[in-house]
C-alpha cells in the first residue's frame, strides 16, 4: 500500500485523527468570520490591492506558494493516514490535484511577466486556510473510509457530483481564460469583459467556482467538502460583490443589467 511513514508516526496519525472534529468547528467559525468582515473590508490583492497591509511579493510567487500548498497538503495527508489508494480515491485525488495544480502551477505561470503585488499577510492567510482545508479533506477518508467501496462509482452522488465539479472546472478555467485575454487584445489595465457567463454577472470565475466545490461536496458527501463549498462562497461572495461594485465606479458602459455573482439573481 502506498504510504508515508514518519518518525513517530503512529503518535502523529492519532493526534490529527483526535484533532479531527474539532478542527471542522475551527473551519465552519472561519467561514462565517470571513463573511462578516469581508462586507467591511476588500481583500486587498488584484484590483483592490493598496497600502497599508505590510510588505508584499509578487502576485504570481504569493498565488504559488498558497495555491502550492493546498495542491500538497491534501494528498499528504491521504497518504499519511494510509488511505488506501484505490481507482476511486485516485479519482478523488485527481479531481483535488487537477484543480490546484492549475491554479498553482499554469495560473502563477500565465501571470509570470506580470508587476502585479500581493501582501505576504494575505498569501500567510491563505497558506493557513489552505493547510486546514487540506487537512481536513485528506483525513476526511481516513476517518470516514467506510463509505468509498466500489459501489460509490455507481452511487447517484458520486456521478451527479463528478459531472457538477466538471461543469463547475470547466467554467472558472473559461472564465478566467476570458479575462486573461482582455489584457492580451487591450492592452494592459482593466476591460469589461463581454464573452461568455461575463455577459450576466461581475465574478462568473467565482460562481462557476462556488459550483466546482458543491460538487466535489456532493460527489464525496463529506462534512468538509460541505465546508469548502461554504467558505468558498463565504469568501468569493462579497469580492464578487465588491469587483461589481468596482466595475460600476469605474466603468460608466458597465452593463446595468449586469448581477455580480449569480445569473438573473444577484
Ligand atoms: N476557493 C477560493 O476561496 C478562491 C479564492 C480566491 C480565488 N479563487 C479562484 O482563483 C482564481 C483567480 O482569482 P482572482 O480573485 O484573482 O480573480 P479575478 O479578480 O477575477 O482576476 C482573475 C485574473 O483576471 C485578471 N482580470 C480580472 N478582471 C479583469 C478585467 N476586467 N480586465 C483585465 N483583466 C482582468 C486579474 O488581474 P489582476 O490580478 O491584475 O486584477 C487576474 O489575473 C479564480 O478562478 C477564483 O475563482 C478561489
Amino acid at each position: 500500500m502506498l504510504r508515508i511513514d514518519v518518525p513517530g508516526g503512529s503518535y502523529l496519525i492519532e493526534t490529527l485523527t483526535a484533532f479531527y472534529p474539532t478542527s471542522l468547528w475551527i473551519y465552519a467559525a472561519i467561514g462565517v468570520c470571513t463573511f462578516i468582515a469581508l462586507f467591511f473590508i476588500d481583500a486587498p490583492y488584484g484590483r483592490h490591492m493598496r497600502a497599508g497591509w505590510g510588505p508584499s511579493i509578487s502576485a504570481s510567487l504569493g498565488w504559488f506558494m498558497m495555491e502550492g500548498v493546498a495542491l500538497l497538503v491534501m494528498p499528504v495527508c491521504v497518504l499519511l493516514a494510509g488511505v488506501e489508494i484505490t481507482p476511486l480515491m485516485l479519482v478523488f485525488l485527481l479531481m483535488w490535484c487537477g484543480h490546484y495544480g492549475n491554479r498553482a502551477l499554469c495560473d502563477p505561470w500565465r501571470m509570470r511577466d506580470s508587476t502585479k503585488q500581493m501582501p505576504i499577510v494575505i498569501m500567510l492567510m491563505a497558506v493557513f486556510y489552505n493547510i486546514l482545508n487540506g487537512y481536513t479533506n485528506g483525513w476526511h477518508f481516513l476517518v470516514n473510509n467506510h463509505m468509498y467501496d466500489n459501489s460509490w462509482f455507481t452511487d447517484p452522488r458520486f456521478i451527479i457530483g463528478v459531472l457538477i465539479f466538471l461543469t463547475g472546472a470547466f467554467v472558472n478555467m473559461r472564465s478566467d481564460q476570458i479575462l486573461r485575454r482582455l489584457r492580451e487584445e487591450n492592452g494592459p489595465g482593466y476591460h469589461i469583459p463581454e464573452k461568455g457567463l461575463h455577459r450576466y454577472v461581475a465574478s462568473p470565475n467565482y460562481f462557476a467556482e462556488i459550483i466546482e466545490w458543491i460538487g466535489w461536496a456532493i460527489a464525496t458527501w463529506s462534512l468538509p467538502g460541505a465546508l469548502f463549498a461554504f467558505y468558498t462562497f463565504c469568501n468569493l461572495a462579497p469580492r464578487a460583490g465588491a469587483h461589481h461594485a468596482w466595475y460600476q465606479r469605474t466603468f460608466p458602459e458597465y452593463p446595468r443589467q449586469r448581477k455580480a455573482l449569480i445569473p438573473y439573481v444577484w
